[in-house]
């Protein structure tokens, strides 16, 4: 039996290659070449089939869908420039994503994740989108909209997204109800477990940990370092996972060489018990003596997961992939992260036409006290601090958005200078700059949500600052961090 599902997972996890439908080249040739390993593979698990004797229906009926796959040829679809294969990152975040009836987080799931990150953290993790659809419109609107929010991050590799075939799933309406589980849940519960697998055999080759997510999570800035410094210091330890979140499956990570086992055991199981339940089965069947007590089997259990504090991950989403369902579970071991970066500036008296949510006013952001957070930008709408005197300020940096809310971006927004003297306002033309209205000089703008520069000698002192906003923006706006080097 142990045999068995082994080969099953490598045949899951090799048919992930077997037709791949790139969104920038499309090396055609890839699939003929895997083909005839699978045939092998696929003889292989006959025969072992037929040594293990009795095989349970479900990995029948799974086995069957994988030979189906290797008749159409049509397996996962898999967005990625792909130039990152053979090459082992760290950390792999695996985020599961349905169709939901209500709001998509998956964008902010993914800007919240990337927020932090140094370019060598980039280079050392992976993340896989698995859109758990088989409607090929709807994948490839979530694949155009992760292209489209997050150009550089697929070029590099960092993001990768990929979908089941249409035959991965079974025939979901002969499910046995139980648990008093509805229909609906039952569905629900069991595409859960199998498409959970499907992306822990589509990772296991691809780094050293993988970390379990959802697509409606925010994290903790850090927690990339976080996570690694603690996996790798508890390597010698004989954990199954390591727990950053208290939540559901939310934040569990798992050694790579270890997800093979899992899946299967996931795979065996798949229309028996929510995914949960059944990782708490591996740990049940792995150290719990029948014979011995309850105490006994949870003190084994315990050696086997281990939690770490405060929690990394929290939930957000509002609204249950499953349909209907109203998800307010929150991790109390979340807390409450900085959402915004506190510095010292001159004192200037600060305006804006932009109007601000709640609290979150531009006083209090230039004072350090809290981020500005504006309803969407219009062209034309500024924000000015107006020196209360002139000042000899060396560069400034403006940081839009928040690890919780990414997506509210400066987009098309300029940095302008007024000096102070007349005659530096006729020094434009220096060539790198060009003349606003008002005597104001352009000297930077925002890319990427982030304006960074130095303000000439011959521009000093200025005796105010605007950031202007050249086009309509679709978001709102967030300035999480404003800083005015004097
Ligand atoms: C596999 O394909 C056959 C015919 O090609 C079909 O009858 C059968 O239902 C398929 N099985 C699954 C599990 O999709
Ligand atoms: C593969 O899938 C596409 C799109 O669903 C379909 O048009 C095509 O016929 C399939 N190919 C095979 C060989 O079944
Ligand atoms: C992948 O290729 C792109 C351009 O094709 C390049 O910019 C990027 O650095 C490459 N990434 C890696 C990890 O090799
Ligand atoms: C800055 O404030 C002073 C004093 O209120 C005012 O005279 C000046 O016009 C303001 N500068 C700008 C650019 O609005
Ligand atoms: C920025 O705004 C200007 C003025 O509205 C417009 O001409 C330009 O195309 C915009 N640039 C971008 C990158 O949207």
């Amino acid at each position: 039996m142990r045999f068995y599902p082994y080969k099953l997972a490598c045949l899951l996890a090799f048919g992930c290659f077997v037709s791949v439908t790139w969104i920038k080249s499309i090396p055609s040739d890839e699939g003929s070449t895997v083909m005839p390993d699978l045939q092998i593979l696929y003889k292989r698990l006959l025969v072992a089939e037929e040594l293990g004797g009795q095989v349970s229906q479900d990995l029948s009926s799974i086995l069957e869908q994988l030979r189906n796959l290797s008749k159409t040829g049509n397996d996962t679809y898999l967005y990625s420039v792909h130039n990152r294969t053979g090459f082992k990152v760290s950390v792999v975040l695996g985020i599961p994503t349905v169709k939901r009836d209500k709001q998509s987080y998956l964008v902010n799931t993914l800007s919240s994740l990337l927020f932090s990150l140094t370019s060598s953290q980039c280079q050392d993790l992976l993340i896989i989108v698995f859109v758990a659809e088989t409607n090929l419109d709807y994948v490839n609107s979530v694949a155009e909209t992760i292209m489209k929010n997050f150009p550089k991050e697929v070029q590099s590799g960092l993001l990768e997204v990929i979908s089941p075939s249409q035959y991965y799933y079974p025939d979901f309406t002969s499910l046995k109800e139980t648990f008093g589980d509805s229909k609906e849940r039952v569905k629900w519960r069991t595409k859960q477990n199998l498409d959970f697998s499907f992306l822990m055999l589509y990772a296991q080759d691809k780094g050293t940990f993988y970390v379990q997510l959802e697509d409606d999570v925010v994290a903790k800035s850090g927690y990339y370092d976080e996570m690694k410094a603690y996996a790798t210091n508890e390597a010698s330890k004989p954990w199954l996972y390591l727990e950053f979140s208290q939540l559901g499956f939310i934040g569990k990570l798992f050694r790579t060489r270890d997800l093979p086992m899992i899946a299967e055991f996931f795979l065996m199981f798949h229309r028996d018990k929510p995914i949960d339940w059944l990782l708490d089965h591996i740990l049940w069947v792995k150290v719990c003596n029948p014979e011995k007590d309850d105490k006994h089997c949870t003190e084994q259990k315990a050696l086997l997961k281990q939690r770490y504090k405060p929690s990394l991950f929290q939930h957000v989403g509002l609204h249950s992939s499953l349909p209907g369902k109203l998800q307010h579970l929150k991790d109390k071991d979340f807390g409450k992260q900085t959402l915004y970066k506190a510095h010292n500036n001159p004192p200037a008296e600060v305006s804006s036409t932009l109007k601000h949510y709640q609290t979150h006013s531009l006083k209090s952001a230039y004072e350090g006290r809290d981020f500005f957070w504006a309803i969407t930008p219009l062209q034309g709408d500024y924000i000015l601090f107006n020196f209360s005197q002139p000042v000899y300020t060396s560069g400034y940096l403006f940081r839009s958005g928040n690890i919780e809310t990414n997506g509210d971006k400066f987009f098309n927004t300029t940095v302008e200078v007024l000096p102070s003297s007349v005659l530096a306002r006729h020094k434009v033309a220096i060539p790198h700059y060009r003349e606003s209205g008002n005597g104001f000089i352009i000297v930077g703008e925002f890319v990427n949500g982030l304006a960074e520069g130095k303000i000439e000698a011959a521009l000093q002192p200025v005796s105010a600052l605007r950031l202007v906003v050249h086009s309509d923006s679709d978001v709102w706006a967030l300035l999480s961090e404003i800083l005015i080097k004097v």
